[in-house]
């Protein structure tokens, strides 16, 4: 093969997946088993249940994902695997299985950060240089960072609270979302835009964030990403023309924070790039691709597992 190709494990929440992606960008096979029907009956994920559904899926989607590449397993340059951040219980089982393949095949081994494989995915679908500035809004996070290079992050601001789609998913629970008939097996913030589509935007008088600035310079206050664009801009840290924004995670796949962000970088000049839906949501062809970065970069990767051990906190 004179690509290289990279075999792609995620198990950090509640989706299973797995896929094969070589240095082109050419998705070869794929496989997800998503965990979120089980989850909004119990309203919200049980640590131990997620364990359990990763164990009982993790080898047919892996198996899935290299049929369908039609590649030997012999042929894969590497396999990567998140490592962190997520459910303890859950990234146990995607580590522990890679670590057993990557002993069966001899391949090196290389361990992922679920945000800079967010922050990434960009790169497989748009020809995207560093730096760029990145709004990750997702589960678990809401960070703003500049990318100036593949393991090369300024992390400029997270929320203190709670990350969109936590909260999304919980506003979702409140209003029961999950007994609506055209939203039983949707996230809660997909089932969220969903029903919004059907609604009456003015029936509520909803304050924007920040409306409560008192003096006349806090009203002036520009949102964070705003502030993060103009901030990157003057320190040249960011090209001047053509700056690019992405937003990933699950909650950028959302069209209205889509647009409501396009507006900002009309008026910043500044282009606002964001993956397709299914690939700002958990996948394992994010994780595939920051492992064909990381080949690429040299960065990361470990020839030797001995010694490597999966201990939940
Ligand atoms: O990135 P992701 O799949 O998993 C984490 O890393 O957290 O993000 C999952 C989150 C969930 O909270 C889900 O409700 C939200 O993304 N989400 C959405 C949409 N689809 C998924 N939020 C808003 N609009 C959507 N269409
Ligand atoms: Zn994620």
């Amino acid at each position: 093969f004179l690509h290289k190709i990279v075999l792609g494990i995620e198990t950090s929440c509640d989706d299973t997946a797995a896929a094969v992606v070589d240095e082109t960008g050419n998705v070869l096979g794929e496989a997800i088993h998503s965990q979120t029907e089980v989850h909004l009956k119990t309203g919200g994920i049980v640590p131990a249940v997620a364990q359990q559904l990763h164990r009982d899926n993790i080898q047919r989607i892996v198996q899935e994902a290299l049929s369908a590449s039609r590649i030997s397993p012999s042929d894969l340059s590497a396999i990567a695997t998140t490592i962190k951040p997520g459910l303890a219980l859950s990234l146990g089982v995607g580590l522990s299985f890679s670590l057993q393949l990557v002993g069966q095949l001899k391949k090196p081994f290389i361990p992922i950060h679920h945000m800079e494989a967010h922050a990434l995915t960009i790169r497989l679908t748009n020809k995207v240089e560093f730096p760029f500035l990145v709004l990750l809004i997702s589960g678990g996070h809401c960070l703003l960072a500049l990318v100036q290079g593949v393991s090369d992050f300024l992390l400029l601001g997270k929320s203190l609270d709670i990350a969109p789609g936590d909260m999304l998913d919980k506003v979702a629970r409140r209003l029961s979302l999950i007994k609506h008939p055209e939203c039983s097996t949707m996230s809660g913030g997909k089932a969220i835009e969903h029903l919004a589509k059907q609604g009456n935007r003015f029936h509520f008088d909803i304050k924007p964030p920040l409306h409560r600035a008192k003096t006349n310079n806090e009203k002036g206050k520009r949102g964070r990403t705003h502030r993060a664009i103009l901030f990157c801009k003057q320190r040249d840290l960011l090209p001047q023309n053509n700056a690019v924004l992405v937003a990933s995670g699950g909650v950028a796949s959302n069209f209205y924070v889509r647009r409501a962000l396009e507006i900002l970088t009309n008026a910043t000049q500044c282009t606002l790039l964001c993956p397709p839906p299914r690939l700002c949501t958990d996948n394992g062809i994010m994780i595939a691709w920051n492992g064909i970065e990381r080949l690429r970069a040299g960065l990361g990767i470990l020839h030797d597992i001995e010694g490597i051990r999966y201990e939940p906190k």
